[in-house]
């Protein structure tokens, strides 16, 4: 009888607000096992661990240096992002974190480099477009269903986060704004669906210059804004599709929010990817209308107004299940293989939007030089539970 492969073993640092989809996901799945969690409130990380039934707490130094701990999952704000995946190469673990990768290029040089040195795999969020309605997307399009892709747009507009979040200072400093926080999800999608990146040019500004937390304990309190809260950037493909990309906390409301895909022959729509609610960047209707059809055709059909029939494929997952990337990760370090969610692509990611923040200062496009491996559709039966 085969031995039953060994779980991979997590340290989980960061247990704020997004560490509970985290939680939930990593609990349906046998391949990875969170042994233990920890941040600079220990308090916090015990409630967590009790909830989730996480068997330890501890410091994120104790963490870091326990020998029995395969991978750490770095779910801290962005500007600890590099300090904590840096300490964990150093210590020798694998590690995934939440998006931006980092806030500054260099540092995720640094990060790449020391895993390749060290022998060691970084992945990174997000994950989203392993779920339904991207792999549908992507599967579409290789189907050839709009025929050559020569075009996309994303379109995101919110008044970000203070009135729901009660510490949403990050969001507002160096590291922060909708670009960082939200791009990720949209470029990630477009070099899923059409390849690299080669170059980008951007526009932005700043509605206010500081913004007030309206809800929690610091309600009524004043914060300031370090970044620009209005970004449009234009991105060239190397395969010579074009594109769009607006993310912005300056928008009250819009009927805009889109994520489309222009071809020869189509297009193919995401009519609400919105993140803010997890599960309706996950899964959804993709619609697409091609030369040969008068309307939208909409995919998975609704068959009545709150029943869905899944899209017809069962590739992706049709839920909000953030941390799927690092189970897709922990088979890929098992068979030697590049995760999805790898370091290099979120790098490129990042390289794109500084490039497009950096864009208006000198008024010029910007070369993106890496390119990162694109990701393969999932196969069917992803992930085993
Ligand atoms: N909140 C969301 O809706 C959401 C959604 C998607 C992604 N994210 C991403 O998840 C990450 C975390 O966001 P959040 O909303 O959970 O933040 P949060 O402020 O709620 O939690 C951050 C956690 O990191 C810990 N931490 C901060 N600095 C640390 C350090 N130097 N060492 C160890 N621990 C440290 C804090 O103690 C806390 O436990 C961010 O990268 C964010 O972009 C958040």
């Amino acid at each position: 009888m085969g031995e039953t492969p060994k779980s991979f073993r997590v340290g989980l640092i960061g247990t704020g607000r997004i560490s509970d989809i985290y939680l939930t996901t990593l609990g349906k799945y046998p391949q990875v096992d969170i042994v233990a969690c920890g941040s600079l409130d220990l308090e916090e990380s015990r409630a967590k661990a009790q909830r989730y039934g996480v068997p330890r707490v501890a410091a994120p130094q104790e963490i870091l240096a326990d020998p029995d701990i395969d991978g750490i999952l770095n779910l801290t704000i962005p500007a600890a992002h590099a300090d904590v995946s840096m300490a964990a190469l150093e210590a020798g673990k694998h590690v995934y974190s939440e998006k931006p990768l980092v806030s500054d290029l260099a540092d995720g040089q640094r990060i790449l480099d020391l895993a390749t040195v060290q022998g060691l795999c970084v992945g990174n969020a997000p994950d989203t477009f392993l779920g339904v309605r991207w792999q549908t997307l992507r599967k579409l399009l290789d189907e050839g269903r709009i025929g050559t892709p020569t075009g996309c747009a994303a379109f995101v507009g919110t008044h970000g986060t203070e009135r729901h979040n009660p510490n949403p200072d990050f969001y507002y400093q160096t590291g922060g704004g909708p670009m960082l926080d939200l791009g990720p999800y949209y470029l990630t999608a477009m070099v899923f669906l059409l390849g690299p990146i080669a170059r980008v040019a951007g526009m932005a500004n700043r509605a206010f210059d500081r913004r007030m937390i309206e809800t929690g304990p610091r309600n009524g309190e004043w914060m300031a804004v370090e970044v620009d809260t209005h970004v449009q950037g234009l991105l060239e493909f190397s395969n010579g599709a074009a594109g769009t990309i607006t993310m912005s906390f300056d928008i009250w409301d819009s009927e805009m929010p889109r994520f489309e895909v222009y071809g020869t022959e189509g297009t193919i729509c995401i009519p609400d990817p919105d993140p803010v609610h997890g599960a309706n960047i996950f899964q959804g209707e993709v619609w697409y209308r091609t030369r040969d059809t008068a309307r939208w055709t909409h995919q998975p059909r609704p068959a009545g107004r709150d029943t869905w029939q899944i899209a017809d494929t069962t590739h992706g997952l049709n839920e909000d299940s953030r941390g799927i990337g690092l189970i897709e990760m922990a088979d890929a370090i098992a068979k030697g293989r590049v995760p999805r969610c790898s370091g290099a692509l979120a790098y490129h990611v990042l390289e794109v939007m500084t490039g497009i923040l950096q864009s208006p200062a000198s008024g010029r496009y910007v070369t993106i030089n890496s390119r990162p491996p694109v990701p393969d559709i999932l196969p069917e039966n992803f992930p085993e539970s």
